[in-house]
């Protein structure tokens, strides 16, 4: 069997096994990323399937990462949340990364949500300060719709020019003044990691216009808007890197302060939920 063929049949497969066991079709499907689980926790749970449960689901290797596929509600809307995830530096390629996304998405829902830790490269940034992704940069050497093409999932060349929804982020600006938290709006580059950037690097990669770099969300995202969901990304600003005064980043400080910032962001998207209308 030809390489795509098999993947066309694990997600499936995968669909079939989830159709049968899950409560309800979800509205929305959240990806929660390093140190930002808590919302998982606070969703009323209808279903928990850890994910070494779920066929063809690929494991995290990073400890941060639990690893659950949760079914319940927040506010009376059907969500699913993708608890844990894995990364392109774990030595998956992104069409693996987004095989859990990919087979959710059959389900039809309107909206996902994803969320990341994520590296400062704009200099007005602090740590703990919470980000709105307005576009992204993709610098991981893979993309998740190389190959055949499956045109039930989405077209060949899918635009990106409203990757991430205007409605949406303009949904979680105003919620957030409503709250009076302050939030800030960037573009997220992806890079392959593990390794951290150099001094030179983050020069670079603040050159081409990035205001935020991490390891994950653009695959998934890639894979969502090729499916016609609305995107709304928000990275946890966990250090700010500064070329000409760079401080080693400590990646088990990149987990504590994502943590620091994990109340307020759960506040934030409950609230900006109970806003949607759908
Ligand atoms: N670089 C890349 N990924 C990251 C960073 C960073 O500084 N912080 C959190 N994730």
């Amino acid at each position: 069997m030809k390489k795509e063929d098999l993947y066309f049949k694990k997600v499936n497969e995968t669909y079939n096994f989830l159709k049968k066991k899950i409560p309800f079709f979800p509205d929305i499907i959240i990806t929660l990323g390093t140190g930002l689980f808590s919302l998982g926790e606070k969703i009323k749970k209808v279903e928990v399937f850890p994910y070494e449960e779920i066929p063809h689901f690929p494991i995290p290797t990073v400890e941060t990462h639990k690893g659950q596929l949760i079914f319940g509600y927040i506010e009376d809307k059907k969500i699913a949340i993708l608890q844990g995830r894995v990364h392109y530096y774990e030595g998956y390629s992104t069409k693996e990364i987004t095989f859990p996304l990919r087979v959710l998405t059959l389900f039809k829902p309107e909206i996902y949500i994803v969320s990341n830790a994520a590296g400062g490269l704009n200099l007005n940034f602090r740590s703990g300060d919470i980000m709105v992704i307005k576009d992204h940069i993709n610098l991981i050497p893979d993309n998740p719709l190389r190959g055949i093409s499956n045109e039930e999932w989405g077209p060949r060349f899918p635009d990106m020019s409203n990757a991430y929804d205007k409605e949406l982020i303009s949904l979680f600006k105003k919620t957030a003044k409503e709250l009076r938290e302050e939030i800030r709006e960037g573009i997220y580059v992806v890079v392959p990691g593990p390794s951290l950037e150099t001094p030179a690097e983050t020069k670079f990669l603040r050159m081409i216009g990035a205001d935020a770099v991490g390891m994950s969300t653009v695959p998934e995202v890639i894979v969502a808007v090729h499916a016609g969901l609305k995107v709304l990304g928000i990275s946890v600003i966990s250090n700010v890197n500064d070329p000409d005064n760079f401080k080693p980043i400590v990646f088990s400080e990149v987990v504590e302060e994502s943590k620091k910032a994990e109340k307020r962001l759960e506040r934030l998207i409950k609230e900006f939920i109970k806003k949607l209308k759908i």
